[in-house]
């Protein structure tokens, strides 16, 4: 059975990916520092590294433990305007921490990486639908710090002769039936609409009512979440054919802030009550992706990127988790080897 390592596993995309990748039959080592994911979100099945990439003896003893065929890189520091104020946290963490992860996976002979890009790094649209050639000119050290990270793939695969695929994601959104978005500090628009719609916001703030769209809001591009796993297990299979390629991942559908909400308010029945507020500066107002390259090379089709199934799949969740991930109660009665069924590595 293939050994895949997930890092950013605790987080919400990785989450999904660990799950996704045991019912696939794959033997999981799922790698988070815990800074920002949460360790509830692990399932069992999967073998834990609490690792920070940043410490670069730590990486290597999660290589020395298991024969690793494949990494999928999710971890990173990934809110925007954090990323504004504080950048050396983003190059540090973002950009050290994917070199740490590089030079331990060439030191054990692990050559295949899907790598969790983003659309910013693009930065402010100089047409739509973006393609994966639109110039890249991030405009904030998030993006930026990706984009380094391409770069630096692509070195890798021309030098040691890596198989490296940067995945550049619009806005994931939704949720499976057993896991879904609950961070420390919420910023996406969907979980923060349910914020409201289960009480525990008063508002939602609507940055900008006087965008060229359709109703002036910001428009953006929601892809599902289960749909970019997908799109992550495609490459996997066809990775020996990939080098250093890089696929937007977007429903290539736009929808408008307030169409969001509107559907929100539909799927949740409650009123969510707006306040629109200034724009932020360096938000565009269309982000929409055409995900041609990777339907055309990888036959991706998303099955539930459809706004409604979207927030139909994340309500569901938060119905179910009203409070997020609980943390894991062991029963004192159960015997220790039970207890630990994930291996701290
Ligand atoms: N969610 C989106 O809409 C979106 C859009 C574009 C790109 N992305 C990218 O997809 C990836 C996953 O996004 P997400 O929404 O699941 O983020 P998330 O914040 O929920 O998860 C990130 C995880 O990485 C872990 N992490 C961060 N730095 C680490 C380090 N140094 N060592 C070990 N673990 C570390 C955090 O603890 C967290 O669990 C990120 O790389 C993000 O940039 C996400």
């Amino acid at each position: 059975m293939k050994t895949i390592l997930v890092t950013g596993a605790a987080g919400y995309v990785g989450s999904i990916c660990v799950e996704t990748l045991l019912d696939a039959g794959f033997q999981v080592i799922a790698l988070d520092n815990l800074q920002g994911g949460k360790r509830e979100a692990i399932l069992p099945a999967a073998r834990f590294a609490e690792v920070d990439l940043c410490n670069e003896a730590a990486v290597h003893s999660v290589f020395q433990a298991e024969r690793v065929e494949a990494v999928m890189h999710f971890a990173a520091l990934a809110d925007v305007s954090t990323s504004v104020v504080y950048p050396h946290l983003f190059f540090k963490n973002n950009v050290t921490g994917t070199l740490n992860l590089l030079e331990a996976m060439l030191a054990h002979g692990v050559k295949k990486l899907i790598f969790s890009s983003t659309a910013a790094v693009y930065g402010e649209p100089q047409y739509v639908p973006i393609d994966e050639n639109h110039p890249q000119r991030p405009v904030n050290s998030y993006g930026e710090s990706k984009l380094a990270i391409e770069r630096m793939l692509s070195w890798y695969v021309s030098a040691y002769q890596f198989r490296c695929v940067s995945m550049r994601y619009f806005n994931a959104a939704g949720a499976s039936a057993r896991l879904g978005e609950d961070r420390f500090r919420e910023s996406h628009l969907i979980p923060c609409l349910l914020d409201v719609a289960q009480g525990k916001k008063p508002e939602i703030a609507i940055y900008g009512s006087g965008y060229a769209t359709k109703d002036g809001t910001c428009l953006r591009d929601y892809v599902h979440v289960r749909d970019i796993i997908t799109a992550h297990l495609l490459c996997l299979e066809h990775i020996e054919e990939l080098h250093a390629d890089v696929f937007n991942v977007g429903h290539g559908i736009g929808y408008t802030v307030q169409e969001v909400l509107q559907e929100a308010r539909n799927i949740t029945g409650h009123p969510i009550p707006a306040r629109m507020v200034a724009p932020r500066p360096g938000d565009p107002a269309v982000l929409l992706a055409t995900p041609e390259k990777l339907r055309h090379r990888l036959g991706w089709r998303p099955q539930r990127s459809d706004l409604r199934t979207i927030i139909q799949d994340a309500w569901k969740w938060r119905l179910a988790h009203p409070r997020g991930y609980e943390p894991v109660t062991v029963p004192q009665s159960q015997p220790a080897a039970t207890q630990l069924q994930h291996t701290e590595i």
